[in-house]
């Protein structure tokens, strides 16, 4: 095809002058032959290329990948740990299937363990000093892998040590309101909590609680949130995917991500750091996870009136709360709980590991793809079936690299994060470390960490512009169960919803926390992010996560038994990911939707007039601002899109494509104010930050308001007014991204 005569029958007077130059400068005519780099910069995605792509995945690999990185307990920095470095170097380096390049990246980071030679527990002891309960110190071996010298005892990370005593209280959820409640009746000073997952975050429990003058929190998991009440053990794994009794999840009890003591720059052996005392969000009181088995010896002997029907789980008797135990059980009333920790901190070095493709026609444009690669023990499915995926994804498209096959428009950057349990600790801190050249290059981030949660229906969360790649690809991967159902068809059926932009029903994405490494990215660069997954159908169970989630029991087997038998599953998710990957680094305009971020603006704005508007104008502070902003983001996207869609039927010159992928590149900048929160840390995104009000509108503003409505000070209300302005600025900004770029 002729790219030049395509060019100038549709364009005018000024393109055509354009390629005169050009022709000029090359001193070629019409008729003569282009020279080749013409035809490359027009490089367009070729579908042929995706469908073999498709093809090549395969489920058999993924089950082997998967089987290698599980085989050992892994945690970050662990000699498990440095293993996988090597092996995924070693594949990325492969001369027949690897990458262009790899290499790990190191960071000093301050993480917590617990001691290996004095484990921490859970004890009941008599006021006369009798040890009437202890703990497990491990889970149960059911199957050789919970033997294994390397697995880390339960604990929680970052708990601080101690062995404070006290009696006994059940405060739920661990939420402030639970505690609240409590503390109507009794007096919360000296005791001890002890409380079930869920409801709030795991360090806000232990935070909440010390509120209270509590002096020691344990944690469990409650059957009833986890196993859809079964509890028994022949209910549960190795013979379901349940969670068996002494299953104990592990995890980060801290707040805020990234290296606790070098916030805003790579943890180097030459960075400063903060003294540890000042670290934030951590457990003020010594904390231990337990399994729902010793939870069961506790709870229920407790005295006291019985908790409300809310607060009532799945173990095998009523919950009283305390405080104490009766005085007709198994433990006389006199007996106290004492919780054992051990805990200590120690900076390790922790590898990140960089893969990377070269692009041909924009090597300066970054599609990253990643996910963590350390576990807290065998983690088969968090994080291995990710990774499973990642190198499946890798060693099919370096095959074709190292064929001479194919090699992407721009350039993709895979990356083995390490230490994302402790904290999103490996992303973050590269993310500092290359913060200039990232937020001026990259345009999407792509995570995959837990791949299959289940094997329902693929469930996607994003940033607006990404969901219309996401649909693309998922409407050419077929699911597992049906050849003739694509994931697109399976996934609308459990998520949905109707959209104006797309008039209709269109699977619903949805929105990023801070759960995984996509979060520096969004929060602090502002990239366009997605996470990818297979995950369950909700009919049928209502597990809080898959059961065996953060314990002994994430294993190979398990995953091959209950999870995905025949990697199906993972074989679509990689599918589905590598189709999107492929789309991002190969399409000649970037396949990023400005428009879709107009129901989201729009709702948020909807809300907050309904939700805020009355106050607000009692107190003189108007919306308008932000509603002009937002017909402004109507105006220039529907532009911005009208103009791509011309395009997309003919080719264009190459600056002129660069310029419009620049705005879709940078439209998600445009979101950012660092100055915009300064006490959340790296919560920069206007749109996306972390909000405690449970109003879905700019998180900013509906923070601000629930705080001035409960003060009621002016100062308070100034807030208000201040975060109107900061929406409403971002608002304009990401308006202006899209504009005509020649314009003032
Ligand atoms: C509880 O145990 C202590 C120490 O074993 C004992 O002295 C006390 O009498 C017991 N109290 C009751 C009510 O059984
Ligand atoms: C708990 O209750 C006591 C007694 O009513 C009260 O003084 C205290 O402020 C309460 N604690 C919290 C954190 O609300
Ligand atoms: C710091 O790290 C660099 C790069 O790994 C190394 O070359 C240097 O020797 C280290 N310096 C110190 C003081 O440890
Ligand atoms: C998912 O796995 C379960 C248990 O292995 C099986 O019964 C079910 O049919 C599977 N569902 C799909 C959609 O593959
Ligand atoms: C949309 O999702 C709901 C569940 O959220 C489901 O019941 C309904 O059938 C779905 N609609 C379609 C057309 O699949
Ligand atoms: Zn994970």
């Amino acid at each position: 095809m002729n790219v030049w005569k395509i060019v100038g029958g549709v364009f005018g007077g000024a393109l055509i002058l354009a390629i005169g130059l050009l022709i000029g400068h090359f001193g070629i005519s019409k008729t003569s032959e282009a020279p080749s780099w013409v035809k490359d910069l027009s490089k367009d995605v070729d579908e042929a290329f995706i469908q073999e792509f498709m093809k090549e995945v395969s489920s058999d690999n993924i089950r082997e990948h998967l089987r290698k990185l599980s085989m050992s307990p892994h945690m970050a920095t662990t000699k498990g740990d440095e293993d996988l470095v090597k092996m995924i170097l070693n594949q990325w380096k492969d001369p027949k299937f690897g990458l262009d390049d790899a290499k790990e990246e190191r960071y000093d980071v301050y993480l917590s363990f617990p001691k290996a030679d004095q484990p921490n527990n859970v004890r009941v002891v008599t006021s006369g000093g009798e040890q009437k309960f202890k703990s497990r110190l491990t889970e149960e071996s059911l199957t050789a892998d919970q033997s294994d010298p390397d697995v880390v005892k339960p604990y929680a990370a970052y708990a601080p040590s101690g062995v404070p005593k006290g009696k006994l209280v059940y405060a739920n959820q661990g939420k402030m309101s639970d505690f609240e409640t409590l503390n109507k009746t009794i007096d919360l000073r000296g005791t001890i909590a002890i409380v079930r997952y869920g409801g709030a975050g795991r360090s806000a429990k232990a935070i909440n609680a010390a509120k209270f003058g509590v002096i020691g929190l344990i944690v469990y998991t409650d059957p009833k949130d986890i196993n859809d009440g079964y509890a028994s053990k022949s209910q549960t794994y190795p013979n379901s995917w349940y969670m068996p009794p002494s299953g104990v999840e592990r995890g980060s009890y801290v707040e805020d991500f990234g290296d606790l003591l070098t916030p805003y720059y790579p943890a180097k052996n030459f960075s400063y750091r903060i003294n540890e005392n000042d670290i934030k969000g951590r457990p003020p009181i010594p904390t231990q996870p337990i399994g729902f088995e010793d939870a069961e010896e506790l709870i229920c002997q407790l005295n006291g009136p019985e908790a409300d029907n809310s607060w009532q789980g799945g173990l095998s008797c009523k919950y009283n709360i305390g405080p104490g135990f009766r005085p007709d059980g198994k433990f006389n009333d006199s007996s106290d709980v004492q919780v054992n920790v051990y805990n200590y901190a120690e900076v390790k070095s922790s590898a990140n590991v960089m893969g990377i493709i070269r692009g041909s026609v924009e090597p300066d444009r970054y599609i990253m793809y990643g996910n963590h690669r350390d576990s807290w023990v065998h983690g088969a499915i968090d994080p291995s079936s990710g990774t499973a995926v990642m190198l499946e994804i890798t060693r099919v498209l370096g095959t074709k690299v190292k064929a001479g096959k194919w090699r992407p428009r721009r350039t993709i950057i895979f990356g083995s994060w390490g230490a994302e349990e402790f904290g999103l600790i490996g992303s973050t801190e590269f993310s500092e470390d290359y913060y200039s050249k990232l937020r001026d290059r990259t345009a999407v981030y792509i995570n995959v960490d837990i791949s299959v949660f289940a094997n329902a229906t693929l469930r996607a969360q994003g940033t607006p512009p990404v969901q219309n790649v996401i649909f693309t690809a998922a409407k050419q991967v077929k699911t597992p169960v049906s050849a003739s159902l694509s994931v697109y068809d399976n996934w609308i059926r459990y998520f949905n919803r109707t959209s104006t932009i797309y008039n209709g029903l269109i699977p619903q994405l949805g929105t990023l926390g801070a759960g995984s490494d996509y979060a520096p990215f969004l929060h602090y660069l502002g990239i366009s992010c997605m996470d990818l997954a297979y995950t369950y159908d909700r009919s049928k169970t209502s597990a809080r996560i898959y059961p065996a989630y953060h314990t002994a029991f994430d294993t190979f087997d398990y995953t091959d038994k209950h999870i995905d038998p025949g990697f199906t599953s993972h074989q679509a998710v990689a599918r589905t990911a590598g189709n999107v990957l492929l789309r991002l680094a190969d399409s000649l305009i970037l396949p990023l939707g400005p428009r879709d971020y107009l129901e989201t603006l729009e709702n948020y704005y909807k809300t907050a007039e309904t939700q805020f508007s009355a106050q607000l104008t009692n107190r003189g502070i108007s919306l308008v601002p932000l509603k002009n902003a937002i017909a402004r983001y109507q105006k220039f996207s529907d532009e911005l899109d009208k103009t791509i869609s011309e395009l997309k039927d003919a080719k264009e010159t190459p600056l002129r494509v660069r310029m419009i992928n620049d705005q879709l590149m940078l439209l998600e900048r445009a979101f950012i104010n660092h100055f915009a929160f300064p006490d959340k840390l790296y919560y920069s995104h206007v749109i996306w930050a972390s909000r405690s009000s449970s109003i879905v509108t700019f998180p900013g503003i509906a923070d601000a308001y629930a705080m001035a409505i409960s003060t009621g000070l002016q100062k308070d209300w100034d807030q208000v007014h201040h975060h109107i302005t900061v929406a409403a600025t971002a608002v304009d900004n990401a308006a202006s991204t899209l504009e005509t770029a020649a314009s003032v």
